[in-house]
C-alpha cells in the first residue's frame, strides 16, 4: 500500500533530480574530486593563504549564498506529499478533469505554516495556520492557498500590507515575535471593525491547534466551478480531518513551546515516518451562481463563511499524505504557491481580497527565488510539459530547440500552437461585468457582527472562557489604554458580557464606539 500510493508520477519525475551522497566521493561543482577537504592552500606551511585556491573559494563562496529571503507571510512552515482521491464525479459543476474521474488519483504537495512568526518561530504561537495544496494535474498545477480558518481580517487586498505590517514585530526594535500580543496589531483591529469575525477565530481554541494533522482547511474566497456548458457555481472548499479537530489549551501550548518549539513539524514528519498517513476529507459547499444574493451577506465578501445549515458540505474525495520530502530547503522552501494556478473548470470569483492575491503571489516569489525561471524548479514544476515562447533568464533550465519563439510565426521554427476550447485551452468564465470605475467598499459589506456573533455563539462554555482569557492575556500586552478601550468597545457589538468581562480584567471601561456595523471614516486614525 505505501508504495503504491508513493509511486506517483510527480514522485517519479522529482527522483530524475534526486540525488544521494552516500558512499560518493567528494567533489567541486565542476565534478573534479577532492583530495583534501580539511586544509586551504597556503604560501608556505604558516603563510598567508591563496587566492587561486579554488576549491576554498567555491566552497565559501556557496555558503555564502545559501540564504534566500523567507515567506514576507507563512515563513515557518512543514510539507508533505501526497495524494488526493476523487469519489464523486463533480461533472454537472467544472470540467476539471481531476475533479470528474471518480477514483483518480492527483498527486499534491501540501505546505502547513504559521503566518506571522519568522521561520524560527514555535510552531505552537496563536496564530492562523496556512493550508496550501498543490495539486499536480494533467491540466497543469492547480494551487488552493488555504487556511485553517473559513474567513479572513478584511475586505480588500489595499489592506493586507497595513495589516502585515500591523502584526509583525515593531519596526524599531523587532519584537514581540508572538502574533497577537501587541500594541500595534490590537490598534490595527480595533480600527478595523470588519475583523472581529476572524478576531473571535483568532482568540478561540481553533488558533492553537494539537496537531498539523487535526485541523481544517478552507479556500476562503468563494471560488467559481464551471462546468462544459460554460454554467458556472459558486464553491467554498473545505478539508475536514478524519482525526477531527483538536486543540491544545493556552497553557499547554505555552509549556510546549519551552520544550520543544517544532512539536507541529515533528509530529508530521514522524505521523508519515510510521505509516500514520494523515488524511482529510475534501468536500465542497455549491451555489448556483443565480442564488449568488440569496444571502443575508455578500459571497464576495472573505470576512464572511457560507454556514453549513444553509449551504451543506458535500464530501468528494480524499488527501491523504503519503511522503515526507527528501530535501526541505529544495521542496518546502522553494515551493511556490498561487492562488491565481487555476485549470479549466475552475475560475475566480471577484472577492476584492481575491483579486489582490492574484497580483500578490508571483510578484513576491520573483524576489523570494530570485529568477523568473522558478516553476523549472522541481516541486514546482507540472507533471504536463510546459510549451511557451518564453526564454531565457537567470537560470533558465529547459534547452528549447528550433529558430524562433515568437508567435504568428509562419516560419515553421518549432513554435508552440494556441489550444482550442475542446483540446483543454482555458478560457476566462464569461462574466457580465458593469458599473462606474470606484474606489469603494460595497454596502453588502457592511456587517461586521452578525458571523462573529453566530461563532461566538456556537462555543460551549469552556470554548467561550478560553477565548475570552485569550482576550485578556493578549490584550493585557497592550500598553495603550484608548485602544483595549476601542477593542472592548468592539466586543460590545459581538457580546455584551464578553466585553464587560474581559474590560473589568483588564481595569477599563466598556464605553461605545461612534461607528457600530461600518468602516471607518477616512480620518479614524485621529480616533
Ligand atoms: C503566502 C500575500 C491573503 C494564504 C503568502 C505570501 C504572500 C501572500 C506575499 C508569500 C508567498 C511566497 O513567498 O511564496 C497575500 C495577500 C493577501 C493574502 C496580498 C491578501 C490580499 C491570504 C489569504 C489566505 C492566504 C486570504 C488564505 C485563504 C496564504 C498561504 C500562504 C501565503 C497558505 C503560504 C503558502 C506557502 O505555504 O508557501 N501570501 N496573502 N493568504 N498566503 Fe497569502
Amino acid at each position: 500500500m505505501k508504495t503504491n500510493k508513493q509511486n506517483n508520477e510527480k514522485a517519479d519525475q522529482l527522483k530524475l533530480h534526486t540525488t544521494s551522497n552516500d558512499n560518493e566521493k567528494l567533489t567541486t561543482n565542476q565534478g573534479l574530486k577532492i583530495n583534501n577537504n580539511q586544509d586551504s592552500l597556503k604560501a608556505g606551511e604558516r603563510g598567508p593563504s591563496l587566492l587561486e585556491d579554488f576549491i576554498l573559494r567555491e566552497k565559501i563562496t556557496h555558503f555564502d549564498h545559501e540564504r534566500i529571503p523567507e515567506r514576507v507571510v507563512h515563513a515557518r512552515g512543514s510539507g508533505a506529499h501526497g495524494i488526493f482521491k476523487l469519489h464523486k464525479n463533480l461533472a454537472e459543476y467544472t470540467k476539471a478533469g481531476f475533479l470528474t474521474q471518480v477514483d483518480k488519483e492527483t498527486p499534491v504537495f501540501v505546505r502547513f505554516s504559521t503566518v506571522a512568526g519568522s521561520k524560527g518561530s514555535t510552531d505552537l504561537a496563536r496564530d492562523v495556520r496556512g493550508f496550501a495544496i498543490k495539486f499536480y494535474t494533467e491540466e497543469g498545477n492547480y494551487d488552493l492557498v488555504g487556511n485553517n480558518m473559513p474567513v479572513f481580517f478584511i475586505q480588500d487586498a489595499m489592506k493586507f500590507p497595513d495589516l502585515v505590517h500591523a502584526v509583525k514585530p515593531e519596526p524599531d526594535n523587532e519584537i514581540p515575535q508572538a502574533a497577537s500580543a501587541h500594541d500595534t496589531f490590537w490598534d490595527f483591529i480595533s480600527l478595523m471593525p470588519e475583523s472581529m469575525h476572524m478576531i473571535m477565530w483568532l482568540m478561540s481554541d481553533r488558533a492553537i491547534p494539537r496537531s498539523l494533522r487535526m485541523m481544517e482547511g478552507f479556500g476562503v474566497h468563494s471560488y467559481k466551478f464551471i462546468n462544459e456548458e460554460g454554467k458556472a457555481h459558486f464553491v467554498k472548499f473545505h478539508f475536514k480531518p478524519k482525526l477531527g479537530v483538536h486543540s491544545v489549551a493556552w497553557n499547554e501550548a505555552q509549556a510546549i513551546s519551552g520544550v520543544d518549539s517544532d512539536f507541529h513539524k515533528r509530529d508530521l514528519w514522524e505521523a508519515i515516518e510510521n505509516g500514520d498517513y494523515p488524511e482529510w476529507d475534501f468536500g465542497v459547499q455549491l451555489i448556483p451562481e443565480e442564488d449568488e444574493h440569496q444571502f443575508d451577506f455578500d459571497l464576495l465578501d472573505p470576512t464572511k463563511l457560507v454556514p453549513e445549515d444553509e449551504v451543506p458540505v458535500e464530501i468528494v474525495g480524499t488527501l491523504t499524505l503519503t511522503r515526507n520530502p527528501d530535501n526541505f530547503f529544495a521542496e518546502t522552501e522553494q515551493v511556490a504557491f498561487h492562488p491565481g494556478h487555476i485549470v479549466p473548470g475552475i475560475d475566480f470569483s471577484n472577492d476584492p481580497l481575491l483579486q489582490g492575491r492574484l497580483f500578490s503571489y508571483t510578484d513576491t516569489q520573483l524576489s523570494r527565488l530570485g529568477s523568473p525561471n522558478f516553476h523549472e524548479i522541481p516541486i514546482n514544476r507540472s507533471v504536463n510539459t510546459v510549451h511557451n515562447n518564453q526564454r531565457d533568464g537567470h537560470m533558465r533550465q529547459q534547452i528549447v530547440k528550433g529558430k524562433s519563439s515568437y508567435d504568428p510565426n509562419s516560419t515553421g521554427g518549432g513554435c508552440p500552437f494556441q489550444a482550442m476550447m475542446s483540446e483543454g485551452g482555458f478560457t476566462s468564465h464569461q462574466e457580465r461585468v458593469s458599473g462606474a470605475k470606484i474606489r469603494e467598499r460595497s454596502k453588502s459589506f457592511v456587517d461586521h457582527y452578525s458571523q462573529a456573533k453566530l461563532f461566538y455563539n456556537s462555543q460551549s462554555n469552556p470554548e467561550k472562557q478560553h477565548l475570552q482569557n485569550a482576550l485578556v492575556f493578549e490584550l493585557s500586552k497592550v500598553t495603550i489604554p484608548e485602544v483595549r478601550e476601542r477593542v472592548v468597545g468592539q466586543l460590545a457589538f459581538i457580546n455584551n458580557s464578553l466585553a464587560s468581562k474581559v474590560a473589568e480584567k483588564l481595569g477599563v471601561q466598556v464605553k461605545k464606539l461612534k461607528w457600530p456595523n461600518q468602516s471607518l471614516p477616512a480620518d479614524s486614525n485621529k480616533a
